[in-house]
């Protein structure tokens, strides 16, 4: 046996072992992580594939995060909010495609104080019964409270890098331990938690990226995503170059053998980053894809990388080609709410 599989053999790994999983150059010696990876998931999460709708209903952010194009530096970016009633349409339209949660996404946007966003959950839950994820950035913890009481379901922040100095680095507030201590509260509280990385970051190393896993292990996520990043142009890190297609799907892979239960995307930016890396990251062992529903109007100006894939048309028409896509990856679409797994262990 070689070293590659007595490593995939094992229950869990240690930091020097996830090391040597990530650092597989050879495409020969990355297929068996790969299948690895798929099988795991095919084992803890089902061969299957939640949908989860995304609106994502304001690009104005009060951070000024480095790699994000929707910074508030950005001026050239034009800014777009939208009503509590195009909210609520958006959210029908997920519900008319048979898609049992949806993503409230935003840059951290004040304009959406505490009782807007609880008038929101109350209303979408009331009028569509769908499972609510948030995804507002960090927020007063009271709010975390109202919402959770409103009935949200689960919060998604990700930790971005478990390196604190580059933490430090791409933030222009707060720090990592700050972020890691909201994620804990927002799980007290009952919330399914999401976090996950970005995979490129300047100086990042393989090393941080471990421990990026380490710690989603370590705080037990229901959901964890793994984004390659991707430059945007009106950002300090517009010649940074974009992350590695293999390092992403190598991360994922280690991820699902490492995280088994949890709901893994194949993200929007792998997507953006190949042309089938949806298809890729499923074949590795994610379980999740999220389709903007944000309406085509403004569906551009949520750029928070270049060239994002899918925003000139409307999700309801792009359903029918992205559900062929994720059939072709031995899987099958799963038509229930997607809660979390560790519920039912
Ligand atoms: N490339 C990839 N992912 C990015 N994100 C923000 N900017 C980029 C980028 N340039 C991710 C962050 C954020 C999520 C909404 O998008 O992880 O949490």
């Amino acid at each position: 046996m070689n070293t590659t599989e007595s490593i995939l053999g094992k229950g869990s790994f240690s930091k020097g072992e996830i090391i040597s999983l990530l650092s597989l150059q050879n495409r020969d010696e990355q297929i068996p992580l790969f299948r690895a990876g798929k099988l795991a998931r095919n084992k803890y999460v089902g061969a299957k594939v939640h949908l989860r709708g995304i609106i994502e209903f304001s690009n104005y952010c009060t951070q000024d995060c480095i790699y994000c194009g929707i910074r508030k530096s950005n001026l050239s970016l034009e800014r777009y909010r939208m009503s509590f009633e195009e909210i609520l349409s958006t959210a029908k339209l997920i519900y008319n495609s048979e898609i049992k949660t949806v993503v409230l996404q935003s840059g951290e946007d004040p304009y959406y104080d505490c009782d807007f966003i609880s008038k929101l959950i109350v209303k979408i839950k009331e009028e569509f019964n769908l499972a609510i994820t948030l995804s507002l950035g960090e927020r007063e913890y009271y709010e975390y409270e109202k919402w959770k009481s409103a009935g949200a379901d689960r919060y998604l922040l990700k930790h971005e890098t478990a390196n604190p100095e580059i933490y430090s680095q791409i933030h222009n507030s707060g720090s990592l331990t700050e972020r890691l201590e909201h994620l804990s509260y927002l799980d007290s509280l009952g919330f399914q938690i999401g976090s996950g990385n970005i995979i490129g970051l300047p100086g990042q190393t393989i090393e941080d990226i471990a421990d990026d896993l380490i710690l989603c292990s370590k705080y037990q996520l229901d959901m964890a995503s793994f984004s390659p990043f991707i430059p945007s142009s009106d950002t300090p890190f517009s010649d940074v170059p974009k992350a590695s297609l293999d390092l992403t799907l190598k991360t994922l892979a280690v991820a699902r053998l490492i995280l088994k239960y949890a709901h893994i995307p194949a993200t929007t930016a792998l997507a953006t980053l190949d042309e089938l890396g949806r298809e890729k990251g499923i074949n590795v062992g994610a379980n999740v894809v999220m389709p903007s529903f944000t309406p085509v109007g403004v569906k551009t100006k949520y750029s928070i990388y270049d060239n994002k894939r899918c925003i000139t048309e409307d999700a309801s028409s792009c359903m029918p080609c992205l559900r062929a896509r994720i059939e072709s990856c031995d899987v099958e679409i799963d038509n229930g709410y997607g809660h979390s797994l560790y519920l039912n262990q």
